[in-house]
C-alpha cells in the first residue's frame, strides 16, 4: 500500500489545527488504499523518508525561514535520501505571520538538490489565522492522497 509521510511542525494551536486538517484530508474515507503516517520533524527522519511514496511538508515561518525543527528534520536526512528518492511526490503548507517567502525559497531550493518533484504549488497562510487555512491545508493533503491511491502520483 503506497504510503503518505505527514512531517509537520505545530508548535501552536493554529498550527496544531493545521497538522490536524492535513491528517483529515489525507485519510479521508474516500481514500481507501493509502498508509497515511503524521510525525513531528523532531521524531522523523530518513528511514520514514526512504519508506514512503509521497511526503507533505508542514512547518512555521520563524526569523524569515523554516523551522528549526524541519531544518533540523533536513540537515539529517538529506544525504541518506538523496539517491533513493528522487522524484518524491512532495507538497508543502506554511504558517506565517506576516510573510513565508523566506520559508518557501529556503524548502524549493532543498527540495530542488533533493529532487523532489512538487505535486501542487507551495501552500503559504500568511497573515492573520483564517479559518479557511485548514480547509486549505485538508484539500491539499486529500489530493496527494488521492493521487497516491489513483496511482498517478
Ligand atoms: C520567534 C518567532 C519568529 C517568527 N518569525 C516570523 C517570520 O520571520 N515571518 C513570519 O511571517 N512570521 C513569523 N513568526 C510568526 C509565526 O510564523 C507564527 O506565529 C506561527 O506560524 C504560528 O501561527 P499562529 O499564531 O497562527 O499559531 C514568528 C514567530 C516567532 C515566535
Amino acid at each position: 500500500m503506497p504510503r503518505l509521510l505527514i512531517v509537520a511542525h505545530a508548535p501552536s494551536p493554529n498550527t496544531r489545527r493545521l497538522r490536524e486538517a492535513a491528517e483529515r484530508g489525507a485519510r479521508h474515507p474516500d481514500i481507501e488504499d493509502v498508509e497515511v503516517v503524521v510525525m513531528p520533524p523532531l521524531e522523523t527522519g530518513p528511514e520514514d523518508v526512504r519508506a514512503c511514496d509521497a511526503i507533505l511538508l508542514g512547518t512555521t515561518e520563524n526569523l524569515g525561514t523554516m523551522s528549526g525543527a524541519l531544518k533540523d528534520f533536513f540537515d539529517r536526512s538529506y544525504y541518506p535520501v538523496l539517491e533513493e528518492q528522487q522524484g518524491l511526490p512532495c507538497a508543502l503548507y506554511v504558517r506565517a505571520g506576516h510573510d513565508g517567502t523566506g520559508t518557501r525559497r529556503a524548502v524549493e531550493s532543498i527540495v530542488t538538490g533533493l529532487r523532489w518533484k512538487w505535486v501542487q504549488a507551495p501552500l503559504i497562510l500568511r497573515g492573520e489565522w483564517q479559518e479557511g487555512f485548514a480547509n486549505q491545508v485538508e484539500e491539499l493533503a486529500m489530493a496527494l492522497a488521492a493521487g497516491l491511491d489513483a496511482g498517478i502520483l
